[in-house]
């Protein structure tokens, strides 16, 4: 089966890559847990779905197998949650060397991964994302948390898999949405780290938007082999892995201020990237034409561009919130070249002319 490995020493470890692979899961996962006593969490939306496919798949390669649904959405990653879930562990018998398995989006990896990462100390953990988003960024790299009423993910650690099984099929299940929210950090990628990838998204964004096998399986594929490769030279977010956080600055900003309800991450992400390329086109990085290039391409694709209802200073405020200020000077992740981002200590009223 396709493979890509995270490169961490002693504690690397494979994502694989399947379609309409659930049946091979159970054997696949037996060969990197320690036991054969498993706790799967999963959401509302995700349950119904595939929750029987890999239950079914674990007992045939003699899992014993414990399950719990969380409600689907961000309200879910909370401590009370969390505390939930562990409970439900201990009395379900899992001890030091059983495993977690996480089925779902980004907040099921999240919270799973933070139970893993908790319990007992730690024991051993799989992630199976079902979203796009999940696939190509929040699955691979170990940051698991869950969020306090006044910041999101506040309270986590870095904690890796011991493996991630993307099943590409399931993409099929999404809706448009959802899609296009993993599909702005894949154009993210591209301008981060390879302008490949980004001029394959502008020439193939038709089939991957129709959902085509073999063009998902490209960007998804890609997406991990980049986001493996940063979070090997740079797990623990000490330098390189910062540039994974382009259109975040401003798009966490956006999300904040809209309560995280109006945009879904990527939509705001999207929004970001516009801006924080603006930004760099303002301050001489990058030329008009590179500009219109990472515009064009998320309009095309049906991302949002532009955030509404949102005043300069509150956005100012909230970026200042979210990154730490030095000197009055605010840390951006800009595009410098194609497929190249460099971080840029920017001034508060550079980022006030690019703002609405
Ligand atoms: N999602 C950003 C990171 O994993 O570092």
């Amino acid at each position: 089966m396709d493979k890509v490995v995270v490169e961490l020493e002693e504690r690397s470890y494979p994502i694989y890559f399947d379609y309409e692979g659930f049946d091979r899961v159970g054997d696949l996962i037996k060969k990197h847990v320690r036991s054969s006593k498993t706790f799967v969490i999963t959401d509302s939306n995700v349950y119904p779905l595939y929750f029987e496919k890999i239950e079914e798949s674990l007992k045939k390669s003699g899992f014993d197998v414990t399950h719990e649904v969380i409600p689907a959405g961000e309200t879910s990653k909370t401590m009370e949650m969390a505390q939930r879930l562990l409970e439900v562990a201990y009395d379900s018998g899992l001890l030091r060397d059983s495993s977690i398995i996480a089925l779902g989006g980004g907040v099921v990896g999240d919270i799973a991964g933070f139970v893993a990462a908790t319990y007992m100390r730690g024991i051993d953990f799989i992630q199976i994302p079902t979203t796009l988003l999940a696939q190509v960024d929040s699955s691979v790299g170990g940051k698991v948390a869950v969020n306090l009423k006044k910041g999101k993910n506040i309270v986590g650690a870095f904690y890796q898999p011991k493996m991630v099984y993307i099943d590409i099929s399931v993409l099929k299940t999404l809706d448009k949405r959802e899609v296009l929210s993993g599909l702005a950090e894949v154009i993210k990628y591209g301008v981060i780290w390879d302008f490949d990838l980004f001029t394959y998204i502008e020439k193939n964004l038709e089939d991957i938007l129709r959902l085509k096998e073999e063009s998902l399986t490209h960007i998804v594929k890609r997406s991990c082999e980049i986001k493996a490769k940063i979070v090997s030279l740079d797990e623990k977010e000490e330098n390189l892995r910062a540039i994974l956080n382009f259109g975040h600055t401003i798009g966490h900003a956006i999300e904040a201020l809209t309560g995280y309800e109006k945009y879904i991450h990527g939509e705001a992400v999207a929004i970001g990237m516009v801006y924080e390329a603006r930004l760099a086109f303002n301050l001489g990085y990058i030329d008009e034409g590179y500009l219109e290039r990472i515009l064009n391409l998320i309009k095309r694709s049906g991302l949002p561009a532009d955030y509404e209802g949102i005043e300069k200073t509150d956005m100012l405020n909230a970026i200042k919130l979210d990154k730490k200020m030095r000197e009055g000077k605010i840390n951006f992740v800009l595009p410098v070249g194609f497929g190249k981002v460099d971080i840029v200590s920017v001034k508060e009223e550079d980022v006030l002319k690019v703002l609405k």
